[in-house]
């Protein structure tokens, strides 16, 4: 088996950490287990381009158990946990191409070996595998049935690929369905984020000016855990709705611009570019600590901040200190890539259980339906999504009220009143 992974030696704490997450993982074992005895993924070839997680190790257990053949690869140079791919490699013996820490020409090397599996079906976070395949990967178009999104900006790339009549293959937007999005978006990110610019500073959040750039799901997220942990919230955000929201959700919203003034951590969640820049830094005060957690490494204008710095050093791991020329320090977090899964574990098991039985099942909705699926991004089916949450709430030992023949028959009807 082809593989490459830091270190097989630390195949042990791996495996502890996986069966650690898939107690976490109610939805995802059930599926599991009913893969294990059906195999329906019997023959199939799937490449995965995730952060390799000991979530995403389950998945991948998950899937093979299912009866595909799995190959991974990392969704981040950044993200990858070393011991999940020794323990995946060794203990489960599923191929893995990530080591944390890669350079970009190994993680795209990486990309190509996953690629060599020749899958019938793709996993994606970020669009990667895609846009590799369309590109450098073209012969591999042929036997490809469909593949999956995980993550927003990933679905963002897709759908503009599809709109442009360059996408290839239908793709199952994971991230846009609600037992995902909801809750590993906001809940997750929001703890994650925290708890990674915690580990990599050991900063206080009671008291601090804490800036959250982009009111989206995760921004939201972000925003709300800030906010517990005793920080002062300021949201900027472009557009005029969720700005407003975030108004009425009781928080401080103004430009950027103003913001750079008076934060003291300051975390981009836009999913587009450039977003805190030169300008931006120029306003901060000393000692202020930058971090994103979008997708790409991309929000923060890193190479501006390295042309106005006069020195830099690494002052702890994840924390990059920039001597701007005025002698103010600026302390950027992780290199500007995801902290909450650079300096942390990513989002907790328990919202991954649910992303990743979207994946498993969408998987298994191409499998059925994705010779009759145009090339477009889809939604996961509700169906998928609403038992989804069912199977939650019933591991959660939750049972909840259904509608009386009456009152659905009202909610159908128009006739009655007052
Ligand atoms: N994305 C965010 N958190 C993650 C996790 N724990 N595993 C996989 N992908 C993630």
């Amino acid at each position: 088996m082809n593989y490459d992974v830091k270190d097989l030696a630390l195949a042990k704490k791996g495996k502890l950490r996986i069966e650690w997450a898939e107690r976490f993982m109610p939805v995802l074992g059930h599926i599991k287990k009913k893969f294990a005895k059906d195999k329906p993924l019997k023959g199939v070839k799937l490449a995965a381009c995730l952060h390799v997680t000991s979530e995403t190790a389950n998945l991948m257990e998950t899937l093979k158990l299912g009866g595909a053949t799995v190959a991974l690869t990392a969704s981040n140079p950044l993200s990858t946990q070393d011991d999940v791919s020794a323990a995946l490699v060794k203990h489960y013996k599923i191929p893995v191409f990530a080591i944390k820490g890669e350079n970009n020409r190994t993680y795209y090397q990486h990309i190509d070996q996953a690629l060599d599996n020749n899958p019938h079906i793709t996993m994606d976070d970020g669009a990667d595998l895609v846009s590799i395949i369309h590109s450098k990967r073209r012969k591999l178009l042929g036997e490809i049935i469909g593949g999956t999104e995980e993550t927003t900006t990933g679905v963002i790339r897709l759908k503009s690929m599809a709109k442009e009549k360059v996408l290839e293959y239908p793709i199952i937007a994971v991230n846009d369905a609600n037992t995902k999005h909801l809750f590993d978006n906001r809940y997750g990110t929001g703890q994650s984020t925290v708890d990674g610019i915690i580990r990599a500073t050991n900063i206080l959040m009671a008291g601090l000016n804490f800036v959250v750039a982009g009111y989206g799901w995760c921004g939201r997220g972000v925003a709300m855990r800030a906010r517990g942990a005793g920080a002062k919230v300021i949201v900027c955000e472009v557009e005029p709705l969720r700005a407003l929201e975030a108004v009425m959700d009781g928080y401080q919203v103004m430009s950027l611009k103003d913001a750079a003034r008076i934060g003291d951590v300051f975390v981009t969640v836009t999913g587009d570019k450039t977003v805190i820049t030169k300008d931006h830094f120029l306003r901060m005060k000393d000692g202020a600590i930058v971090a994103n957690s979008g997708h790409f490494n991309v929000e923060i204008d890193i190479p501006s901040l390295e042309k106005m710095s006069k020195g830099k050093r690494t002052i702890r791991e994840f924390v990059e200190e920039y001597t701007l020329k005025s002698g103010r320090k600026i302390y950027l977090l992780g290199e500007g890539r995801l902290i909450n899964l650079v300096a942390a574990e990513g989002h907790p098991a328990v919202v991954m259980d649910m992303s990743f039985a979207n994946q498993a099942m969408s998987a298994l909705f191409l499998l059925k339906q994705g010779k009759k699926l145009e090339k477009k991004v889809y939604p996961v089916p509700r169906e998928i999504d609403d038992d989804i949450a069912r199977m939650k709430l019933k591991s959660l030992g939750i049972t909840i009220d259904r509608l009386t023949p009456e009152q659905r028959k009202y909610l159908a009807g128009w006739e009655e009143g007052t």
